[in-house]
């Protein structure tokens, strides 16, 4: 009869474990008695942590002695956590991994995910961590590379917009064999070659406003010295031994491929030779000593990170990697060095200089570097939340890199963020058919915010989108010249505004009741959580979409009014009423759109919230709700400057 509450489903699998003792038994079943309401919420919270099936037998263990015990320790993780707040997160400490750290490590993953949910709803600040891949510097910026690093930007400015302390890392991959040889065919010593590459994708970022906290090159010293680290880690917890390797590489994807990842291609001069299945890039025979890394190990872990389909975006993604996960063809131990006299442009292993380091483990770790890792601060803003990467690197994001982070402690980033590829005028993008469209030439022809809108726009993160030159030209004139541009222009011509005014929203909400101007504010009282609703599940083209539509249906409303008429009638009072309505809920439209179009477009929305003279205090997530709709009301404005529109594109390159 005591036991009448153990039937609750969510105690059936932690009983079972301890059902095993019957001293366990018994003290549990006094104990849970008297503790019983603080312990279900402690345990629901810990249920809802992908590892918790892993850990189920030690916690229920930990519990043996008595869960008045237990709940003490979550306690003063609690105070703990509260006293850090603001400071570095608990540690979880991987050499010690103790039954308690287990606790530690869920109990800080629970306290995370609670905090991020609830500062949805109240704007709590958090720290987030957004990252892009690094560049190799094989050769020049094109716009798949613009892409994820812009999108990346857009997800950390949305963030920042939130109130999340956030930030947001890039750079470059310079070691390996692919880019030892791009600096010999460029006839440059390496080092040379990657500082003059590395600045081009540095200033890629500049000129497309992507604002990045750091900017990692794996070249420096700081990289050296985490990767070094990071390896002691992995080899003091037994994960590395030295073997051997004989098997294909593929320099282009810097990858060690298997007889199954491999099938023959004819190349222009009608040789047959083998190729990357997946890739279609050229493969080498290679027989050589190299570490290894007990990847094998790691195939239940990985399946219990996946469990959280959040942890993959979208969903087409994370049912592939599940679905190699759950094959386990994948998981053979892999080779994490390479014989220094194949790779000599790389960091060598620590003990042992006759073999570099595999390219895609040191690039990893800038993720690390950036941060401060080894330094104990990285843990403030760790694990990432949210990575950003391209189809073509999810097997090393999705298996590899969380497989190192638990192999040394570390908890595996909270979501990866995969997109597809851009294609050119219906084709993919190569050097051989010289089809690569340079960033900056699209940035002459349509300005930076130009191709960072089309960019943003024309995506989704499920398939490929392509590149044309038409569709460029017709998006930007359709969406930013007109719908956009020309709004703000009417309601400002001289014509029409000659007092220069931004007539107050709250002043003048009940004025228009037409058809038109209702569907304005019903569009304008949805936007924001529809831009919320689609941001958070990185669809940036629904966010697009939305505001297009809503400024669409204020056009139609100024269009309905016909202000210049109205203006004519200067002697009429109603008139004159109706005329600055008009003018105001345009500009209100204006500003709400301008705010939620940040992430995406953050110059152009910025020199339009300067003309709109909305201070930058304004500016935050809690901005986007209209104005008319706030409590306080403030005094009509005036602008004093001209507003900078975008320039309609008139001869796209043929
Ligand atoms: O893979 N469309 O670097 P990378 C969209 N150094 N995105 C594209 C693209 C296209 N056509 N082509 C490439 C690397 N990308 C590694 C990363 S991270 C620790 C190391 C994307 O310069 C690609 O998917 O080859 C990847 O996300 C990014 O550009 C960098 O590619
Ligand atoms: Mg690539």
């Amino acid at each position: 009869m005591a036991v009448a509450f153990l039937s609750y489903t969510k105690y059936i699998r932690l009983l079972r474990c301890m059902q095993n003792s019957s001293i366990l038994y018994e003290t549990s079943k006094r104990s849970i008695m008297t503790t019983r309401p603080r312990l279900e919420k402690v345990l629901e919270d810990l249920q809802k942590n992908p590892f918790f099936d892993k850990y189920a037998q030690k916690i229920a263990k930990l519990q043996q002695t008595s869960p008045e015990e237990f709940l003490d320790r979550v306690s003063e993780k609690e105070r703990k956590i509260k006293e850090e707040k603001g400071k570095v997160p608990a540690a979880v400490r991987p050499s010690t991994q103790s039954t308690r750290s287990f606790l530690t490590a869920l109990w800080k993953y629970n306290h995370f995910h609670r905090e991020i949910c609830r500062s949805y709803s109240t704007s709590a600040s958090e720290y987030k961590y957004v990252t892009t891949p690094i560049f190799y510097v094989n050769n020049v910026p094109h716009i798949g590379h613009l892409y994820t690093a812009a999108l990346a930007d857009t997800i950390a400015r949305f963030n920042s917009m939130l109130g999340h302390k956030t930030i947001l890392t890039t750079g470059t991959d310079e070691h390996g064999t692919k880019v030892q040889r791009a600096a010999e065919l460029n006839k440059l010593p390496t080092k040379e070659y990657c500082d003059k590459i590395s600045l081009s994708f540095k200033n890629m970022c500049d000129t497309f406003h992507v604002e990045y906290s750091d900017f990692i090159r794996t070249t420096e010293v700081r990289h050296r010295e985490a990767v070094h680290h990071f390896w002691n880690r992995l080899s003091e917890r037994g994960h590395i031994y030295s073997g051997k390797y004989s098997g294909w590489y593929c320099v282009a994807d810097e990858a060690f491929l298997s007889d199954a990842d491999i099938t023959e291609k004819k190349n222009n001069k009608g040789e047959t030779m083998k190729v990357s299945l997946e890739s279609g890039h050229p493969v080498e025979w290679a027989e050589e000593d190299n570490f290894k890394f007990r990847l094998s190990a790691f195939q239940d872990d990985l399946k219990h990170w996946l469990k959280d389909e959040n942890v993959v975006r979208p969903e087409k993604f994370h049912k592939m990697l599940s679905q190699w996960v759950e094959d386990g063809e994948i998981f053979k131990d892999l080779s994490i060095s390479r014989p220094l006299s194949r790779v000599s442009w790389g960091i060598t292993t620590p003990g042992d200089d006759s073999q570099s380091i595999y390219v895609w483990l040191d690039a990893l770790i800038n993720y690390l570097t950036v941060l401060g890792y080894p330094n104990e601060n990285f843990r403030q803003f760790w694990p990432p939340s949210v990575q950003v990467i391209g189809k073509d690197i999810l097997k090393f994001h999705g298996v590899y890199w969380p497989a190192f982070l638990i192999a040394a402690g570390l908890e595996p980033p909270k979501t990866l963020v995969c997109h597809s590829h851009w294609t050119v005028e219906g084709e993919k993008m190569s050097k051989s058919n010289t089809n690569v469209v340079s960033p900056f030439d699209a940035a002459t022809q349509y300005s930076p915010e130009g191709v960072r809108y089309f960019l943003l726009r024309e995506s989704v993160p499920h398939k490929d989108s392509n590149f044309s030159e038409n569709t460029v030209q017709l998006i930007l004139n359709a969406d930013l010249a007109d719908n956009l541009g020309n709004l703000v222009r009417r309601c400002t011509s001289n014509l029409i505004n000659s007092e220069k005014e931004i007539p107050n929203p709250k002043l003048f909400a009940d004025v228009l009741k037409s058809e038109q101007a209702l569907k304005v504010k019903e569009n304008l009282e949805f936007l924001k959580a529809t831009a919320e609703k689609n941001y958070k599940s990185f669809n940036v083209h629904h966010v697009v979409d939305a505001v297009m539509t809503t400024l669409h249906s204020a056009n139609q409303m100024f269009d309905y009014h016909k202000p210049w008429a109205l203006r004519k009638l200067t002697s009429d009072l109603e008139a004159e009423k109706e005329l600055k309505a008009v003018i105001s809920l345009t500009l209100e439209t204006v500003r709400v759109s301008a705010l939620i179009l940040h992430p995406v477009i953050p110059k152009l929305t910025s020199d339009l919230l300067d003309f709109l003279q909305v201070p930058q205090e304004n500016r935050t997530w809690e901005d986007t709700s209209p104005a008319y709709l706030e409590t306080s009301p403030s005094e009509n404005r005036n602008y004093t400057k001209d507003c900078i529109f975008f320039e309609k594109i008139r001869d796209a390159k043929k």
